[in-house]
């Protein structure tokens, strides 16, 4: 299971990256407000700090200006992933990109049928959106388990991406849903290392350690 970070701030990215253990960044156009930055130079930037996906979201409605944006977002680095929303004239911007083997990123999907539409349209990632759908009183985890039966019955390559992360136990249940992607804020990204366990348990050995007198080096 690979790990996104979900943010457009490079400082708290390069902090992931450092850990070894994040494979790619997704952003929205939210979080490019949030950044207070211009969309082409912070995507450029992130995709600088790593070879792994980077997603970047048009801001079109219509299928034209949302299939010229994603050239213009495509081109800024190999290793760009056109976000688009699961609208009809995303799906259809998103076959033809898929056609042209440009890699896409199908975001605000609710439902069953929507992931499965963007398989259809040759999504290389399908974004669930889990959070969002817990707000609303349903079950974001179940959905992202019901998408993996599908997509293994069916056959489907596109790679499911869970987003609207919330919480560590997020991140845990879609992990055994069968996500093959959770894309996490950095505040609960570093907070899936802590156990109060961890931490008593280090400590006591760090004393008892110490009562040795050794030294390894
Ligand atoms: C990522 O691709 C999504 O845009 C993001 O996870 C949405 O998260 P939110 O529901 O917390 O805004």
């Amino acid at each position: 299971m690979y790990f996104f970070i979900d943010t457009a701030d490079t400082e708290e990215l390069s902090e992931a990256f450092a850990t070894g253990l994040v494979e790619g960044c997704t952003t929205n156009p939210s979080l490019i407000a949030k950044s207070g930055r211009d969309i082409k130079e912070v995507i450029a930037e992130i995709c600088d700090m790593t070879e792994g996906p980077v997603s970047a979201e048009v801001a079109a409605t219509d299928h034209e200006t949302m299939y010229d944006e994603a050239l213009v977002l495509a081109d800024i680095a190999d290793n760009v992933v056109v976000k688009l929303p699961l609208t009809w004239d995303g799906l259809k911007t998103c076959r033809s990109l898929s056609n042209e083997g440009i890699q896409t990123n199908v975001t605000l999907c609710f439902s069953v049928s929507q992931a499965l539409l963007a398989a259809k349209a040759g999504a290389s990632y399908i974004s669930p959106f889990v959070g969002r759908l817990d707000d609303i009183g349903e079950n974001g985890v179940d959905l992202i388990g019901d998408i993996r039966t599908l997509y293994d019955l069916h056959g489907f390559e596109t790679e499911i991406l869970a987003a609207s992360i919330r919480s560590v136990e997020h991140v845990e249940q879609v992990a055994l849903a069968g996500a093959d992607v959770a894309t996490i804020p950095p505040k609960i990204f570093n907070e899936m290392i802590h156990h109060s366990l961890t931490d008593k348990g280090l400590d006591a050995f760090t004393s008892d350690w110490a009562s040795t007198g050794q030294s390894i080096l």
